[in-house]
């Protein structure tokens, strides 16, 4: 067990500082060891965007990108997220211009209470960049991900699927 200089044990309750990027910002800030990647964004942040549904891993409504990749936040000790670049659902629109996948959720009304809307965006958005046409196994695997009360996921697998044909469109 690592000891301090002094001798004495290092206290793992103690406040940190982490530094991290989040939606191409850098942020400094000091976290408790126990705080979730999920409490972080919404109440240190302010970014409430990424939704908590269970606080278990099993709905799927607090996924963000770490690095890249989509990971549910609130099993995440933010404290473990040194140097890592977060994107959550207020960095994926370019300014006012929606991802494809944000315009067909709408376009397709895809979004009712929008409780899942951000984790199905994010893991989409990861989907997309991974494989532009995906077809419609993958969209399905992405998209059970996420719970959805409301939607019966039709309009959701309509949304990806417009999706697609745009970027099949583009990228003939
Ligand atoms: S809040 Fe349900 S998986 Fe994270
Ligand atoms: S739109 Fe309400 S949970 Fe999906």
């Amino acid at each position: 067990m690592n000891s301090g200089i002094d001798g004495a044990q290092p206290d793992a309750g103690a406040v940190r500082l982490l530094s991290l990027a989040v939606n191409g910002q850098r942020q400094q800030r000091a976290v408790a060891p126990d705080i979730t990647l999920l409490d972080f964004l919404r109440e240190q942040l302010g970014l409430t965007g990424s939704k908590r549904g269970c606080d278990l891993g099993e709905c799927g409504c607090c996924a963000v990108l770490v690095d890249g990749r989509p990971m549910l936040s609130c099993l995440l000790p933010a404290a473990d997220l040194e140097h890592s670049a977060i994107t959550t659902i207020e960095g994926i629109a370019a300014g006012t211009a929606l991802h494809p996948l944000q315009q067909a959720m709408i376009d397709e009304g895809a979004v009712q209470c929008g409780y899942c809307t951000p984790a199905m965006v994010i893991n989409g958005v990861h989907l997309f960049a991974s494989e532009p046409r995906p077809d419609a196994e993958a969209i399905r695997t992405c998209i059970s991900a996420t719970s959805c009360r409301c939607t019966g996921y039709n309009r959701i697998v309509q949304a990806f699927e417009r999706t697609a044909e745009r970027f099949a469109e583009e990228q003939p």
